[in-house]
Parts: C-alpha cells; sequence; structure tokens
C-alpha cells in the first residue's frame, strides 16, 4: 500500500470518528431535552390535576382527554388499587371523546394509588402510538395516569437521526477525499525524490547528484543521499588510482628484474662472480619489490604515519637510485654531487620520488648527455639536457596523466611526476619544475628544514 492512501485512509477514519462522535453527541442531547420537555409537562400537569382535587376527575375507569391550545393531547385516567384497564367511553372534555383510548393499569400503578409506591415516568404503547404517562398519588387509595403522545417527539428524533446520519456519511467521504488531496500534495517531494533517485540508480553514473532545494527533510535526506554517493565516488577514484599507481611503479622494477634474469639464464655469460652478485642483486631486488607493493597499496595516504617515520639519508636513497639506474641503462652517464642529509621521512616513499625524477631525466636524455644530479641545503635537484619542458605544459606536468604532445611518442602514463607531487607533499617538501638556463627540463624537491 502507497503512503498516499494510507494517508488518506487515516484521515477518512479519522474524520469518520469526529462526524460520528458529534452526531451520536448532538442525537443523545436534542434527545434528552424533546424527552425533558415532555416529562416537564406531565409533571406541570399533575401539579394542576393535584391542586383540583379528586372531584374535577372523572371515575375510576374512565379516560379523559384534556388538550391545551395548540398543544398535543393530554389523557388522565384515575387508579384505585383494584383498578384493572382503563375502560373505554365515559369522560369529556372539550366535547371530544376519548373512547378510543385505553390506558395500560399496571401493578405498580395499583402500588401508587394505595400510597405504597412512589409517583413514576413510564412508556407504552396504545394502538401503534407511543405515549410516555406519568403515575402519582391524588388522595388516599387514589392515583392518576397522565398520559401524552409522543409520536411527534419521536418522529422528530427519527428525521434528526437520518439527517445525522446522512452528514457522518458526507464527512467520511470528503475526509477520504481531502485526505488524498492533502497527502498527494504533501507527498509531492517524496514522489519527486522517489523519481529522482529512480533515476539516479538507472542512469548508473556515480558522479550525478540528486537536486537539492529547500531546507525540508526530503532536502536533507537528498543531501545525505549525495554525501553518501561523494564518498562512494572517491572510494572509487582512490580504487582506480591504485590501480594505475601500482602498474606504472611496478613497470620499471619488473623490467629491471626480468632482464638480470634474462643474463642469468644464459649459461656462461658471465664470469662467477658477476654471477653471483647479479644473484644476489636479484634477490634484493624481488625484496624491494615486495616492499613497493606494500607501500602503493598505502598510497592513498596524504600524511607520513607517526609509526613509519625515520630518519632516512637521502644522498644514500638517491645514490641507490642512481646505481639502479645505471645498471638498468649502461649507457647513461649521472653526475652526482650530494651532501649528506637526514630527511625525516619513509624511506620506499622517497625512493620513488627519485626513481620517478631519473625515470624521466634518462627518457628526454640524448644519448650520450649526461644527468647532473645534486643534494645541497636540503634541496635535491635532477637536471637532464634534453629539450626540456614546453613553456605550456608548465602548469599542468604535476596533473596525474598529463603528457605532452611530445610525450606520446615515449612510453609512460603521465604518472610519474603526480607521484612525486605526491610524496613531496607528504613529507611537507615543494617541487618545481622548469628549464635550466643552458637548456634541458629541471626539476628541485625542497624539503623542510632540519630538526
Ligand atoms: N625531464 C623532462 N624533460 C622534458 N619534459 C618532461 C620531463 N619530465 C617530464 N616531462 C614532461 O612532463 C610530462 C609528465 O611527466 P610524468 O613523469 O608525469 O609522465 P610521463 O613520464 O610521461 O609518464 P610516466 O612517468 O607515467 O611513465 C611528460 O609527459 C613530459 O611531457
Ligand atoms: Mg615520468
Amino acid at each position: 500500500m502507497t503512503i498516499r492512501r494510507r494517508l488518506a485512509i487515516t484521515s477518512a477514519v479519522a474524520v469518520a470518528i469526529a462526524v460520528a462522535g458529534a452526531s451520536l453527541a448532538s442525537y443523545v442531547a436534542v434527545r434528552a431535552s424533546l424527552l425533558a420537555d415532555v416529562d416537564d409537562s406531565l409533571r406541570a400537569q399533575m401539579e394542576r390535576v393535584t391542586q383540583m382535587g379528586v372531584r374535577a376527575l372523572p371515575g375510576p375507569g374512565l379516560v379523559r382527554r384534556g388538550a391545551r391550545f395548540g398543544g398535543p393531547p393530554m389523557y388522565s385516567h384515575v387508579v384505585t388499587p383494584t383498578s384493572t384497564l382503563a375502560a373505554a367511553g365515559g369522560g369529556q372534555d372539550n366535547g371530544e371523546s376519548a373512547s378510543d383510548v385505553r390506558l395500560p393499569v399496571t401493578e405498580r400503578d395499583r402500588a401508587v394509588a394505595d400510597g405504597s409506591a412512589p409517583a413514576y415516568f413510564w412508556d407504552a404503547d396504545v394502538h401503534g402510538v407511543p405515549i410516555r404517562g406519568l403515575t402519582g398519588p391524588l388522595a388516599t387509595g387514589v392515583a392518576i395516569e397522565l398520559a401524552r403522545p409522543v409520536e411527534e417527539v419521536q418522529s422528530a428524533l427519527a428525521s434528526l437521526g437520518i439527517i445525522l446520519l446522512v452528514v457522518t456519511g458526507a464527512g467520511i467521504a470528503a475526509g477520504a477525499g481531502l485526505g488524498w488531496a492533502v497527502s498527494g500534495r504533501a507527498l509531492r517531494p517524496v514522489t519527486r525524490f522517489t523519481a529522482d533517485t529512480e533515476a539516479l540508480a538507472d542512469a548508473d553514473d556515480i558522479s550525478r547528484r540528486l537536486p537539492v532545494a529547500g531546507d525540508d527533510e526530503i532536502a536533507r535526506l537528498a543531501r545525505v543521499f549525495n554525501s553518501t554517493l561523494d564518498r562512494l565516488e572517491s572510494s572509487a577514484d582512490a580504487q582506480r588510482r591504485l590501480v594505475a599507481d601500482a602498474s606504472h611503479e611496478l613497470r620499471t622494477p619488473l623490467a629491471s628484474l626480468r632482464a638480470n634474469i634474462e643474463v642469468l639464464q644464459q649459461p656462461g655469460s658471465l664470469p662467477a662472480q658477476e654471477h653471483d652478485a647479479l644473484l644476489r642483486d636479484v634477490v634484493e631486488q624481488t625484496e624491494e619489490l615486495g616492499a613497493l607493493v606494500t607501500d602503493i597499496v598505502r598510497a592513498g595516504e596524504t600524511e607520513v604515519r607517526e609509526d613509519e617515520a625515520q630518519d632516512v639519508r637521502l644522498d644514500e636513497v638517491v645514490a641507490h637510485v642512481i646505481a639502479r639506474v645505471l645498471r638498468l641503462h649502461p649507457g647513461v652517464t649521472v653526475r652526482r654531487d650530494l651532501s649528506p642529509t637526514v630527511i625525516d621521512g619513509v624511506p620506499e616513499r622517497l625512493h620513488r620520488l627519485v626513481a620517478n625524477l631519473l625515470d624521466n631525466a634518462v627518457k628526454w636524455t640524448p644519448p650520450g648527455q649526461p644527468i647532473d644530479v645534486t643534494l645541497h641545503d636540503r634541496v635535491l635537484v635532477v637536471r637532464d639536457h634534453g629539450p626540456g619542458f614546453a613553456e605550456e605544459d608548465l602548469p599542468h606536468v604535476f596533473e596525474r596523466f598529463y603528457r605532452s604532445d611530445e610525450a606520446r611518442g615515449k612510453p609512460g602514463s603521465g604518472l610519474g611526476l603526480a607521484i612525486v607531487r605526491q610524496v613531496a607533499a607528504m613529507h611537507g617538501a615543494t617541487v618545481t619544475a622548469g628549464n635550466a638556463p643552458g637548456g634541458g627540463g629541471i626539476v628541485s624537491v625542497t624539503f623542510p628544514g632540519g630538526r
């Protein structure tokens, strides 16, 4: 069942209860007041009769009919302790016969006559006409029954009942209709929200968001929904980034490992001593590869965690990377000038930073040209003698996947400098790229002052 139908039914039931309750209460009140009027007139008549005394009355057994001007007829009948049913015919008043009326005489009426019971009101049905009566003591051994037809009262109550039933029915219908209309209006934002959400789910596009308007509960819901999508999107992004970074970073060490193993595969290609050194190198490389994988998995972190920070000799890391580059690219020359420098950081990450800088330098260095690497005053500078950066590329080279047009002919994915900047930022360092005065690309990393 829809919320809308539920609301409509609820409001119809609420209106029904209210209208029916009000109708019933007014019916009961009107009925009580009309019957009280009848009883009052009977009581007043009883008072008058009592004042007039027995002599003004017909003999026992005769019903006498009197009528006040314009009012309903009033019957009176004297009862003695031995009376049975009121006899037909008899007394006359205002020239009218009451022969057609027989008032019932009960045990209780006789008891009132002999003084053993007090006056009381009663209801009876005479020839199909409802009447209301009052039996009261008149003198010793004599009581009088006064009675009035209450047909008019009853028919008035019956038509009131019909009117109230109709009103109640109309109230229920109006309540249901209004409930349906109002709930439709009140639920319009919910309907729209549902449609928007469904459209979003169908679109299969995680970057789309729900429109947010206003400040109501639905707007809050939409905002929560959107921020959940934000988190989802950024975690999907992080995942994509991890996969891209992993393949980028693993490519070079895997290639170098493969080259070493290929050399080892050819029997007798190396003297025994170099063969052993190469084997040791391979083992070391696989260990480094393992460390690299661990590091890449943590690549999403944007700050160096305190438990993994340590004093790192940056100059030693740089020397280690240079040695690796020279082994992999025997034709390359690297001129180095490294001052001993201690950095508070993570060795594997600093290793990645330097490796990416040298990787670019090697890629862009023409054959026979040297690469200059210096480390002084906590500033690491890698300079090559290639074509340098194009001016229009400089603002973008640190963006992920950005590659210049010239770079398209060379291997790479445009992640290297982005990783350099990320690692530098983790260590509080800044990176700048530019061109050396004599030509060639130059990238400097400035580490914050020592402790
Ligand atoms: N030493 C350099 N000389 C000239 N241009 C460079 C140099 N280093 C980087 N660039 C330019 O900056 C761009 C981005 O470099 P980045 O290292 O991020 O990507 P890449 O080297 O092309 O690919 P990847 O590093 O993913 O293998 C390169 O495409 C290139 O255009
Ligand atoms: Mg690169």
